[in-house]
């Protein structure tokens, strides 16, 4: 990975600081996007020491905002005229019932979907330029079988859990029109379930007095590495050069839910995602 820019967000923790632990091991330039600058600044400086890297680089984002992510883009942009991997990984499950953003969005789709749809096209450009960009974007086996467009458009109220799980189908819509839309760019796009994975999102999936069975579960659920490696996968194995708008599970391509094949819903869905965050 050497001379590739990678960009990781979410990368203080978890998976995402796993993935960027490893891209700066195989001598990548790391991008970590982070919410908390001091967090963040505590992985960074770990993640300079184990893998020796003079090449990672911290940057703050609140995907909670659209003004956060604009802002972050423009930094990124004055520095870097290319991107090599995108790694959208921030986001979770978020379990207060119907706590809006400062955009007025859902958290779980605003933070989930909607960021990630506008912070992906504002990078289009720098993914073209490096002539053969990956995006792996992080959805999950508990995404949605049906898109309710009353919840999606924020008409509606549903539970944390739908709402998370219409976010994770969302990105999947998303990934399978942006690959249309990039053919012939040399830029690629794929989606993942990462598994079961040990996490800080995981255990708090769970009610607040089951959490202690999580210690329970450890060593049967996925480490945060382990948890990462379809990710780095996509991020840079040559058995999946040129391989887009899929979707992959343990490192092999799967069939997502039936509705998310459907093109025209696909189409609604950008159309709908163009508009809220003002980028195509
Ligand atoms: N763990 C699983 O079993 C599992 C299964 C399926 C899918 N996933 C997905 O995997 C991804 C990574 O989660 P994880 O399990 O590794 O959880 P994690 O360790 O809790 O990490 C989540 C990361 O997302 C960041 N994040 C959350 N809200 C953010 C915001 N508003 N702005 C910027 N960053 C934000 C967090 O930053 P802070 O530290 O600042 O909060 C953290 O870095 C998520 O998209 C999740 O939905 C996980």
């Amino acid at each position: 990975m050497k001379e590739k820019i990678c960009m990781v967000t979410g990368a203080n923790k978890g998976m995402g600081k796993a993935a960027a632990l490893e891209f700066a091991k195989q001598g990548a330039t790391v991008i970590m996007v982070c919410r908390n600058p001091q967090l963040g600044k505590v992985a960074q400086d770990e993640i300079k020491r184990l893998s020796g890297s003079k090449t990672v680089e911290l940057f703050i984002a609140d995907l909670s905002s659209q003004q956060s992510v604009r802002k972050f883009v423009e930094q990124f942009q004055s520095k870097h005229s290319k991107l090599h991997v995108l790694f959208n990984n921030a986001g979770g499950l978020f379990t207060e019932n119907h706590i809006l953003s400062v955009d007025n969005i859902e958290m779980n789709l605003g933070v989930n979907y909607f960021s990630t749809f506008l912070l992906t096209n504002l990078l289009l450009d720098r993914l073209i330029a490096s002539g053969s960009g990956r995006i792996i974007h992080t959805s999950s086996m508990m995404m949605a079988k049906s898109l309710n467009w009353d919840a999606f458009t924020g008409k509606q109220t549903l539970s944390p859990m739908k709402m998370y799980g219409l976010s994770k189908l969302a990105i999947v819509l998303y990934t399978y029109k942006l690959a249309r839309k990039l053919a012939g760019t040399g830029v690629t796009v794929n989606a993942l379930h990462p598994g079961f994975v040990h996490t800080d999102n995981a255990t708090n999936s769970f009610p607040k007095m089951l959490r202690p069975l999580m210690t329970i579960f450890k060593p049967f659920v996925l480490t945060p590495e382990q948890g990462s490696q379809t990710a780095l996968y996509l991020a840079s194995s040559p058995e999946v050069e040129g391989i887009t708008g899929k979707y992959f599970v343990k490192k092999k391509e799967k069939s997502s839910v039936p509705i998310s094949y459907d093109e025209a819903l696909q189409e609604r869905v950008w159309t709908y995602s163009a508009e809220l965050t003002g980028s195509e």
